[in-house]
């Protein structure tokens, strides 16, 4: 206080200051009352309750969310997981001058963050994370007191702006993962971050290598930047960081040792620096004695597992699977806290299973495959009612497996598959209220599969291969409804196979081969409705193959060395099964070559004989095939054609053209055969007018051998009947530039011509693969991308019931004359009914290579099926490469491939097809990431076709807006008829 008197004048004004106050006050309150308001209504889509106390008859600093400093002006909105959805208007929320904390995170808010942000400039605590925004963020730099800063998964991109925020030094917990930012070397101006606390850079594009002085970050108890390209070292200086609780730099590719001095990390409790290769042993961990979760897997780590892990009293979740580690477990380890799980597989471990990891009754996986575990599984398992997972396959062990093993109520998988164990399955397993998978195959097992597994309803998988297994299949096996395979072959099974197995409707796989089973086939196996592969070989079954058996869709089907009599069902005769009823004297087949004759020979079909032979001898013998070709074309001149033979003939136009199916019949010679596609051979025709049309010649059985690209998982030679209708209802209606044209069908009762524009330059696979291959620029497979995926936009969105297509492949792509594409061969075709679900279909449809991975666990087909294989085309013509190369590795795929590159190398044209010029290569990059897109394992992850065609628009080579819209605007103004 002044000694000095006080003024008359300073006396009024100290008088009126309260008074001043008031009104400065009331104002601000009315200000801030608007400033709120106008934020609760830009969030009005909200359903959030959380605005209720949000109205003018409340005080602000009661709303809910809201809170005032001292002065009642608003210091904190406090409204994370609010469900709140919305933009943000942060121009009027940044006026609230006292304003330090916006908390919003985990809600629906989404489009940018404006440059107005940059007035909050008292802010100290920002939370956005987990959200949807989008584009780049703003400068940042006024918000210079922020101490807390998270945007987590918030959905910005582009570049993120550290520039902008290097003299934020009063920064503690810095959260920027899980966006898609653009590629970054790591940003020194964390470096200048002394406060931090907590640094989560997971999943947000960090290249390079992590630098030395992140040791000098020395508050850190958490450093999380997984899911990076970091590569190099792991830098020493981490080894200052004493303070970690957690480090995690998992899926990177960081080399090298774990550096002498983590040892000095002594509050460590969890180190995540698996998926990197990494290599070394493990000596530095061996005092982490606070370790609770360790996880090292899929590197190249070596040595023995330190004793010292057996003491760790904290420790719950170990995970060092596909390294090199030898030795023994300790026989301790996992026995002290909640231990969790563990996952040593695919190691060089020898030993017995260490007893105790359930003592505490929390364990849920035991994973120790591919070893050299020996002894016994211990006895203490029986009763770990937590148990969800054990396998121990592909080791060495041996003895019984104790009887509680088969009942445990949460298991979901037993796999003790290629060991020594021996003894029976207990009747317990009648208990297993959630085993779905038993796999047991190449062990010592006996005796009979107890009755009771018919009550164990979840199993999908069965898999006893290679045991000693007898006595009969139980009775009541047709219980397991959701029974998928049963791989029962090479045991001493007898007696009949149960009727009843017909009535697992689930059934895939049925293998029972290099058994005794006897009697008969039952027929009800006939009316499994997603049966896919029946190997009944070597046993003794007899009496009839029940004609039921011609109605599946069986991709493999053998029934040879049995005793099976009488003749073989003709929907059986197909060459895709040759050889599978071999070794059955008693099977006979009127015309095939490897069966006896059931009836005897009429001398009237010596001709047939003869091109039978011939046709033999020409698969055999270029020469004899072509003087067959020539006999045959004789023969036509005779008899003409057998197309030719059938009397009525039914014509459907679908477009207009001036056709005359004798014209067309004429056509349909030898010399014409333009391909043999997977569902009958394809002739062009030109018509006395010039036009040219391709003519789809489907028989109703088609004997043939191969499909000319790729190995249709569907059988080959069925009935090609259903997809000939399939195609019909699916193009009739169909009106699209990038949509083949069906012009018209012609049908008679054992031959359908369907027939289309004529495409001159053939298909995208023969175009990229074949030697009929031509260079195609990038501007030209830019096109073929595009046009094609909005063939696709075109069926999956243009008409009320969407067309799933289900086999898009390249060779399903035709090219016109100028290359513009159009989808063809609708063959496997799903029209979706409006009102119904999606319909779960009963075969596996499709080309291997572009079969989406869903397909392998559900029959459930989506739109996404079809953009997963679009994905694989996009894959193709980037990079000239085929779905399947022996160069990707074994059951490994194109979408492996690069998805994996992509992750680990750095430099991802080196994917981009060498014949594609240099200045072209950065926008193939950009397609192949829309093709890492639409190949997502998770269906839900992938974009619409619509999305996918907003995409490659986005990235055209010359970008010509008005022609996008000329094509935008066809697909409107093209029809749908019903
Ligand atoms: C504000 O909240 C307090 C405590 O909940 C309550 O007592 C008071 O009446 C409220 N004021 C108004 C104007 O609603
Ligand atoms: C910041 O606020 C001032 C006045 O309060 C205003 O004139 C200016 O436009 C604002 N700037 C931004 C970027 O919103
Ligand atoms: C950070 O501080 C330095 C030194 O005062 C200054 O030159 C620089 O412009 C500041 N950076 C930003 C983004 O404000």
């Amino acid at each position: 206080m002044s000694s000095e008197p006080i003024s008359g004048n300073h006396r009024i004004i100290l008088f009126l200051l309260p008074f001043l106050c008031l009104i400065v006050h009331s104002y601000s309150q009315s200000d801030q009352l608007q400033i709120l308001l106008k934020f609760k209504s830009t969030l009005q889509n909200s359903k959030s309750e959380v605005f209720n106390t949000w109205h003018g008859e409340n005080l602000i600093c009661n709303f809910t969310g809201i809170v005032c400093n001292s002065d009642n002006l608003v210091k904190e909105i406090n409204l994370s997981e609010q469900q709140l959805a919305g933009t943000l208007p942060f121009d009027s929320i940044c006026s609230l001058k006292s304003l330090e904390k916006i908390s919003l995170g985990s809600n629906n808010l989404y489009g940018t963050v404006s440059s107005h942000i940059s007035n909050c400039t008292n802010l100290q605590y920002l939370d956005l994370g987990i959200n949807s925004f989008s584009g780049e963020l703003p400068d940042l730099s006024s918000l210079i007191q922020l101490k807390f800063l998270n945007l987590n998964l918030s959905g910005f991109s582009g570049s993120f702006p550290w520039k902008s925020i290097e003299n934020h030094t009063n920064l503690t917990f810095l959260s920027l993962g899980d966006n898609p930012f653009d590629r970054t070397p790591f940003p020194l101006e964390i470096l200048n971050f002394r406060q931090l606390y907590s640094l989560y850079l997971t999943n947000c594009s960090i290249e390079g290598r992590i630098p030395e002085e992140i040791g000098n970050l020395n508050l850190l108890e958490s450093l999380e930047i997984s899911d990076n390209y970091l590569v190099g070292e792991i830098p020493v200086g981490i080894t200052k960081l004493t303070k970690l609780r957690m480090l995690e730099l998992y899926n990177n590719q960081l080399s090298g040792i774990i550096p002498v001095g983590i040892r000095n990390l002594v509050n460590l409790a969890e180190f995540d620096v698996s998926t990197n290769n990494l290599e070394g042993d493990l000596s530095e961990l061996r005092n982490l004695t606070r370790m609770e979760s360790l996880q090292l897997f899929e590197n190249n780590f070596s040595g023995t597992i330190p004793e010292e892990f057996g003491e760790f009293k904290f420790l719950t979740q170990f995970s060092i699977y596909d390294n090199k580690f030898t030795g023994e477990l300790p026989a301790k380890i996992g026995s002290w806290a909640d231990f969790e799980y563990i996952d040593v597989s695919q190691n060089f471990l020898t030993g017995p299973i260490p007893p105790d990891m359930c003592k505490m009754g929390k364990m849920q996986k035991l994973l120790m495959l591919e070893n050299n575990f020996t002894g016994g599984l211990p006895e203490t398992y029986a009763s770990c009612l937590s148990l969800l997972r054990l396998r121990v396959s592909n080791n060495s062990l041996s003895g019984r497996v104790p009887d509680g093993i088969w009942s445990l109520p949460n298991l979901g998988m037993i796999d003790l598959a290629i060991n020594q164990f021996e003894g029976q399955v207990a009747p317990t397993i009648g208990q297993a209220k959630s085993l779905s998978q038993l796999f047991l195959a190449n062990n010592r097992f006996s005796g009979e599969v107890p009755a009771e597994i018919s009550n164990v309803s979840s199993l999908v998988e069965i898999e006893l291969i290679s045991n000693q297994f007898s006595g009969e299949i139980p009775s009541g096996i047709g219980n397991l409804k959701k029974l998928s395979k049963l791989h029962l072959q090479d045991n001493i099974f007898s007696g009949a196979i149960p009727e009843s197995l017909g009535s697992c409707v689930s059934l895939n796989e049925i293998i029972l081969a290099g058994n005794s089973f006897s009697g008969q086939i039952p027929a009800t196996l006939g009316s499994l409705p997603t049966l896919n592969s029946l190997n009944l070989s070597g046993n003794k079954l007899s009496g009839l193959i029940p004609a039921s058996l011609s109605k599946l869709k069986l991709s493999l089907i053998d029934v040879s060395n049995n005793m099976l009599m009488g003749p073989v069902p003709q929907g059986l005769l197909i060459v895709a099964y040759n050889g599978s009823f071999a070794g059955n004297p008693g099977l006979c087949a009127d015309g095939n070559k490897d069966l006896r004759q059931c009836s005897p020979v009429p001398k009237k079909s010596d001709q047939l004989k003869v091109a039978v032979y011939c046709f033999i001898a020409g698969a055999l013998l270029l020469v004899l095939s072509l003087s067959c070709f020539v006999f045959l074309k004789f023969r036509q001149h005779d008899h003409k054609d057998p197309i030719y033979r059938s009397h009525s003939w039914d014509v459907k136009k679908f477009h207009v053209l001036n056709i005359s199916e004798d014209e067309i019949l004429k056509s349909l010679k030898q010399e014409n055969i333009i391909g043999k596609g997977g569902s009958g051979n394809v002739y062009k025709v030109v018509l006395g007018g010039g036009e040219q049309l391709a003519v789809k010649h489907m028989w109703k059985f088609v004997p043939e051998s191969g499909g000319r690209s790729s190995a249709a998982i569907l059988p080959k030679g069925k009935s090609r009947w259903p997809e000939y209708e399939a195609e019909v209802a699916a193009l009739s209606s169909l009106r699209h530039m990038n949509v083949v044209k069906l012009y018209c069908s012609i049908s008679s009762e054992d031959s359908n011509l369907l027939v289309y524009e004529y495409m001159p330059n053939g298909n995208l696979w023969d175009q990229l693969h074949t030697y009929q291959k031509i260079e195609m620029d990038w501007n030209v497979r830019y096109e073929i991308a595009l046009g094609a995926a909005r063939g696709l936009e075109y069926l999956h969105h243009a008409c009320d019931r969407p067309v799933i297509h289900r086999d898009v492949k390249s060779s399903n792509i035709l090219l016109d004359e100028e290359m513009k594409p159009k989808i063809a061969d609708f063959g496997l075709a799903k029209i979706v009914q409006t009102g119904k679900a999606m319909n779960s279909t009963h075969v596996i449809a499709g080309t291997h290579g572009y079969i989406a991975p869903e397909y392998g666990y559900t029959y459930n087909v989506t739109e996404k099926s079809d953009i997963y294989s679009f994905g694989v085309v996009l894959m193709e013509l980037v990079t000239g490469k085929k779905p399947v190369e022996p160069e990707f590795g074994e059951n490994r795929d194109i979408v492996y491939w690069v998805h994996n590159e992509m992750r680990t190398k750095d430099d991802v044209t080196a994917l981009v097809d060498p014949s594609i010029t240099k200045d072209a290569k950065e926008e193939a990059v950009k397609m192949l990431s829309i093709a890492g897109h639409c190949t997502m394992k998770i269906p839900a992850l992938r974009p619409s076709m619509r999305m996918v065609v907003k995409m490659l628009e986005e990235i055209e080579p010359n970008s010509l807006t008005d022609i996008v819209i000329d094509k935008m605007g066809e697909n409107v103004i093209s029809q749908c008829k019903s």
